[in-house]
């Protein structure tokens, strides 16, 4: 069984994602680690985010038990990624990888942008999860604040909508909602109530499965 869950910059996908993981009792992978961990590879090689070889090479080393989301979860990787990600051979590089992790049994979650428009098409559930931006940010900037560092609540706005605008225009794979993935907006809803309505959302989808 495979769940797919896209949606844009902190639209709490991630903890959904390892939450309902949790519920299914499945593995979880969340996919903008991998982009951060190439992003990283470059900035730790000295490497400029431009220089596409450099990254498609780190993109073919990754090994996805080396990622540290603790380490990887910063503003600067993720404007990283975020760039990276645009590179056509890094995407490809890290499909394989996905596809594998989603064949893992008894099941997987996975999420990210492209997941249910690209890397599981077949996924057996689609969820699209988003928020309005400025909610986005307020949860953005309360977690940098609780790991100790502190960009704005206006610096976090900014780049959420930097990465919005660049993450859905790229010719490559963008953000896109695929057509039958169910949308589920979280703007005012806190994490019990969305994890409740992503639960409903996959046992309704599982049910229809099944007969
Ligand atoms: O979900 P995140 O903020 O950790 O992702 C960081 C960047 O990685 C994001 O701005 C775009 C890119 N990304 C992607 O292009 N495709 C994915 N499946 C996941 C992330």
């Amino acid at each position: 069984m495979i769940i797919a869950i896209d949606g844009p910059a902190a639209s709490g996908k991630g903890t959904l994602g390892r939450k309902l993981a949790t519920h299914y009792r499945f593995h979880h992978l969340d996919t903008g680690l991998l982009y951060r961990g190439v992003a990283a590879r470059l900035l730790a090689d000295g490497a400029p985010l431009d220089d596409r070889e450099a990254a498609h090479r780190a993109a073919c080393d990754l090994d996805i038990a080396d990622l540290d989301a603790t380490r990887l979860r910063t503003a600067e990787l993720g404007e990283g990624a975020s760039i990276i990600a645009a590179y056509p051979a890094v995407r490809l590089a890290l499909l394989e990888l996905q596809r594998d992790f989603a064949r893992r049994a008894p099941g997987a979650v996975l999420d990210g942008r492209d997941i249910g428009s690209v890397v599981c098409p077949h996924a057996d559930c689609k969820l699209f999860v988003t928020a309005s931006a400025e909610e986005r940010a307020r949860r953005r900037a309360r977690e940098f604040a609780a790991m100790g560092a502190g960009p704005s609540y206006e610096a976090v706005l900014a780049d959420i909508q930097r990465r919005d605008a660049r993450d859905g225009t790229r010719s490559n794979a963008p953000l896109v909602m695929a057509s039958d993935a169910v949308l589920l907006d979280t703007t005012k809803l806190d994490i019990e109530a969305a994890l409740q309505a992503a639960i409903d959302i996959v046992d309704g989808s599982a049910n229809l499965a099944q007969g």
